[in-house]
């Protein structure tokens, strides 16, 4: 079976990143002069994903407008006759089929992921955090789509981190099950690094099979008061394969601090338009300033 869709939860409070986040999502932060979930929608389209759900919360309006057409903006682009710029924002009101539905509490990953049970329909899906990008070749969830079509189960998207980070994350231990690959054997959720199984971290791409909904259902809030999708990953274990795929590419967490400034700065100098003199400027501030 394929994967046609995809989940985009961006439903969560941001506090990593106050003040910003205070009236805006954090999904909606630019990286250059692109909002976040904007780099997000472009991974899932060019994997083939077509249709796409996001899951938002109180507070996440710009999200909506930002995939909708925007008319008046249209229509002075098009009286002053700037095309390229034409082109950029009717671009993004057609990039995929999006759907939206609304977590009303923000009580979790596993609980954003339960508010996508009926649009699922049955079908296996992909995740992507709506705060975490990757830059790669071919993009992260396609690789994992292809592991997919091979194993036709569950595929958490992994990197290895300093030990002392485990806390930050979900952490899987498994067995190797071909290049790249692991097949998993436990998943805790945000460990100390002396408790952790492993250094193997699971970032914010996930293909998911629709046993997880029956999980997430039986999965307890935790000592913060949210559902873990790590925990309902957990137990799924017991009933079906799960594999984790060390993805080729870079990951940046934007929603915290130093993430989305390597992201900003990483960006920035992969664009033509700005690597030259973004680079000439980094190396004379650092000196100045570093
Ligand atoms: P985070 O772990 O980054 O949590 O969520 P957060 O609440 O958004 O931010 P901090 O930690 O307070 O700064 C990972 C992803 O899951 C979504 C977030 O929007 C983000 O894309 N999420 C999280 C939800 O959709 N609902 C939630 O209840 C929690």
């Amino acid at each position: 079976m394929r994967i046609r869709k995809a989940v985009i939860p961006a439903a969560g409070l941001g506090t990593r990143f106050l003040p910003a986040t205070k009236a805006s999502p954090k999904e909606m932060l630019p990286v250059v002069d692109k909002p976040v979930i904007q780099y997000v929608m472009e991974e899932a389209v060019a994997a083939g994903i077509e249709a796409v759900l996001i899951i938002t919360g109180r507070g996440k309006e710009a999200i909506e407008n930002h995939f909708d057409v925007s008319f008046e903006l249209e229509q002075v682009l098009k009286e002053r006759g700037k095309e390229a710029e034409l082109a950029i924002v009717r671009d993004i009101a057609s990039m995929v089929e999006v759907s939206y539905t609304r977590q009303r509490e923000a009580l979790g990953l596993g609980h954003a992921i339960m508010c996508a049970r009926n649009w699922a329909g049955g079908e296996p899906f992909a995740v992507f955090l709506g705060d975490d990008i990757v830059r790669s070749a071919t993009p992260c969830i396609r690789q994992m789509m292809d592991v997919f079509e091979q194993k036709h189960a569950t595929v958490l998207g992994v990197m290895d981190v300093p030990r002392e980070d485990t806390r930050k994350y979900g952490i899987v231990a498994g067995s190797p099950a071909g290049e790249r690959l692991l097949a998993v054997s436990d998943i805790v959720e945000k460990p100390k690094p002396e408790d952790a199984p492993s250094n193997t971290a699971v970032i914010g791409r996930y293909i998911l099979t629709p046993a997880i909904f029956e999980e997430l259902e039986k999965t307890g809030r935790d000592a913060s008061g949210e559902i873990q999708l790590t925990n309902a990953i957990r137990s799924l274990l017991a009933r079906e394969r799960v594999f984790a795929y060390r993805f080729a590419g870079r990951r940046y967490d934007t929603g915290d601090r130093l993430g989305f400034l390597q992201a900003t700065v990483e960006t920035a100098l992969t664009r033509p338009d700005l690597k030259e003199p973004f680079a000439a400027y980094l190396r004379r501030i650092v000196g100045e300033m570093g």
